[in-house]
């Protein structure tokens, strides 16, 4: 059996979000009139998580690919739940909402003073709405601000594109007045020409030559992934509720049982002991024919590809 016990896991914590960010999951499924599937985390599944997952190194990532964690009615309780259990905490948010004011984030910061909070401001926060559609930026910003004045590790997540690749240069400087760790991410989700830099400079290019089926689930690069529905899945690509990947692909499918649903065990080992699980992880590491085809083609490639490099998390010296 393959153990993920100490690792990185990633959470939708809910299926919820104010913002409608165009190059967003959420936009592609409203796009397809599809509602954005799941729930609410309980706090009891929260604490399964910490049983099981994440190490100082590793962590638990609050960042799903379809919601912004704020939601979660028990955002704060799960917060403190992770502070006890002595297990880090990354989260990474951007929406805002009437109902949370600066009160309610001072008292999410209380909650855990360990976590690590990203904030997603995508220009200075006059602009940063542009692509953070119905972003109340200024509070983001005061939230932020008040943040690493509390001493909780803060960054400030930019993503370039075309509205703000100028202002790079000044959100250094408001970064460096207020002390916060600025991460400028280069992205290529421009799905449109609003959003796409004019400027070469900005795109950090690297070159990647992948001649092998690698597994990035068992090498360590993408980590675990609990749904907002709670299904304990090897990573966040294979649920594309937007392709219904876990109902129409043979093998994917296999993974989508009750019993591999955060809800209806224990303990996480339990998921990572049964038979479907145990033959899915064999089947990689044996590189054997049963493998989903969409593994294959998300973790292998014979060509020599231009990747664009993502900023990465790191502290400021
Ligand atoms: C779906 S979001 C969930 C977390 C939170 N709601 C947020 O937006 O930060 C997951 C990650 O995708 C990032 N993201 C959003 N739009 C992006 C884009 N066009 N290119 C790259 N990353 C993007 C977010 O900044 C966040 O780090
Ligand atoms: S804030 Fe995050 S979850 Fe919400 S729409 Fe934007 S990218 Fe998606
Ligand atoms: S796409 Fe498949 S092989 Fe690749 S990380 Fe995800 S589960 Fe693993």
């Amino acid at each position: 059996m393959i153990s993920f016990r100490n690792k990185k896991v990633d959470i939708d914590l809910s299926n919820k979000c104010t913002l409608e960010c165009p190059m967003c999951a959420r936009q592609e499924l409203k796009k397809l009139n599809k509602k954005v599937p799941g729930g609410d985390m309980s706090i009891e599944d929260f604490e399964k998580v910490c049983d099981y997952y994440g190490s100082d190194e590793e962590g638990i990532s609050l960042c799903g690919p379809i919601s912004d964690p704020i939601f979660n009615p028990n955002f704060i309780e799960i917060l403190k739940v992770a502070y006890r259990k002595n297990k880090k905490v990354y989260i990474s948010t951007a929406a805002t909402s009437k109902k949370k004011d600066l009160y309610w984030y001072e008292k999410a910061f209380d909650a855990n003073p360990n976590a690590t909070w990203i904030f997603g401001l995508d220009g200075l926060p006059d602009k940063s709405w542009v692509y953070r559609i119905n972003q109340d930026s200024d509070l983001i910003f005061d939230a932020m601000k008040l943040c690493v004045n509390k001493g909780l590790d803060t960054v400030w997540q930019y993503l370039v594109f075309g509205y703000n690749e100028n202002d790079i240069d000044d959100a250094k400087k408001v970064a460096d007045k207020n002390n916060i760790n600025l991460v400028i991410t280069h992205t290529s989700r421009y799905w449109s020409d609003l959003y796409r830099p004019t400027k070469e400079i900005v795109k950090k290019t690297i070159k990647e030559e992948m001649k092998v089926f690698k597994p990035k689930c068992l090498s360590g690069d993408r980590p675990a992934y609990i749904s907002a529905t709670g299904q304990v899945l090897p990573c966040c690509w294979v649920d594309k509720p937007t392709e219904d990947l876990l109902s129409t692909d043979k093998v994917l499918s296999k993974l989508n049982i009750k019993e591999l649903n955060i809800n209806n065990i224990k303990n996480i080992e339990e998921i990572y002991e049964h038979k479907v699980y145990i033959k899915f992880y064999n089947d990689l590491k044996n590189q054997s024919k049963d493998c989903s085809s969409f593994c294959r083609s998300k973790c292998s490639t014979t060509t020599t590809n231009i990747k664009e490099r993502y900023g990465k998390l790191s502290r400021k010296s």
